[in-house]
């Protein structure tokens, strides 16, 4: 019989019920309870999830403000990474009700019953919210993200006609938040060879920009089983990406640019 066993850290358990944060006076309370992802390195046990109950009268409205209030209020030690809390940064990704997403610009109220907060899907973790994302950079590393043009620097700027420009839209919003590349299955099965949906998006973004010479360059470096032919169009990415943008289109450019140079 096969004996199959969970990796470590893998089951989660049920965790500590939390006392109510004190409610605002004179208001009907508002109680919403958050049910988040506990683990820390250094208790040694397996995750469990903790629930916090907080009367959204005393809180801002996004999942953000609620962390920081419990944080603030209750648990100085659950941790998460923010900065910018305007969906700038992206250092606020994680798993919310299910899906991939910002927290600071996921309301609350738009959770129906308890909020479930996890960190992204099959990443290292670190602390509690906060996923190792050492490999997800190295990716992006891996795709060179800065211009390469030869001969001297311009004594301005590098132009480009208003159309090239334009072909750039729906690229360089991307804020390497990693939703989409941790909501993506090929992703969680060979992530250590595929780069998954961000690093391919922002490859993309650099094969579009007129200004770049090193097209042939980097289509070798992308023309791989793994790097690139791992994306199946799966569309998770598109579905979850927080900016709106819809990584799978890049990657089949991408594809289209490989197969056309062939032809
Ligand atoms: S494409 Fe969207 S989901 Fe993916 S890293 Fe960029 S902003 Fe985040
Ligand atoms: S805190 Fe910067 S994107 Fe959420």
């Amino acid at each position: 019989m096969v004996q199959f066993t969970l990796p470590r850290n893998s089951k989660v358990k049920r965790g500590k019920t939390w006392p109510k944060a004190k409610a605002a006076e004179g208001k009907t309370p508002r109680y919403k309870t958050f049910r988040i992802y506990r683990w820390s390195p250094e208790e040694g046990e397996n995750p469990h999830l903790d629930s916090y109950t907080i009367d959204m009268n005393t809180c801002g409205p996004m999942v953000l403000d609620a962390l920081i209030k419990i944080k603030n209020e209750i648990d100085p030690t659950l941790t998460f990474r923010r900065s910018c809390r305007e969906g700038i940064c992206g250092s606020c990704a994680m798993n919310i009700d299910g899906t991939n997403t910002l927290a600071c610009t996921k309301a609350s109220e738009d959770v129906k019953g308890e909020v479930a907060i996890h960190p992204l899907p099959h990443m290292p973790v670190i602390k509690d919210l906060v996923p190792d994302l050492t490999q997800f950079y190295r990716q992006y590393a891996s795709i060179q993200p800065f211009l390469q043009a030869s001969g001297p620097d311009p004594e301005k700027e590098r132009l480009q006609t208003p159309d090239d420009r334009a072909k750039l839209d729906g690229l360089y919003e991307c804020i390497l938040c990693a939703s989409c590349s941790t909501s993506c299955p090929s992703y969680w099965w060979n992530g250590d060879k595929y780069l998954g949906p961000a690093a391919l998006l922002q490859a993309y973004r650099w094969l579009a920009d007129s200004r770049d010479e090193a097209t042939g360059e980097r289509l070798d470096n992308l023309e791989d089983p793994f790097r690139l032919y791992r994306c199946h169009t799966i569309m998770n990415c598109a579905n979850v990406c927080p900016k709106g943008l819809n990584p799978a289109k890049a990657i089949a450019e991408v594809k289209k640019m490989v197969a056309t140079r062939k032809a």
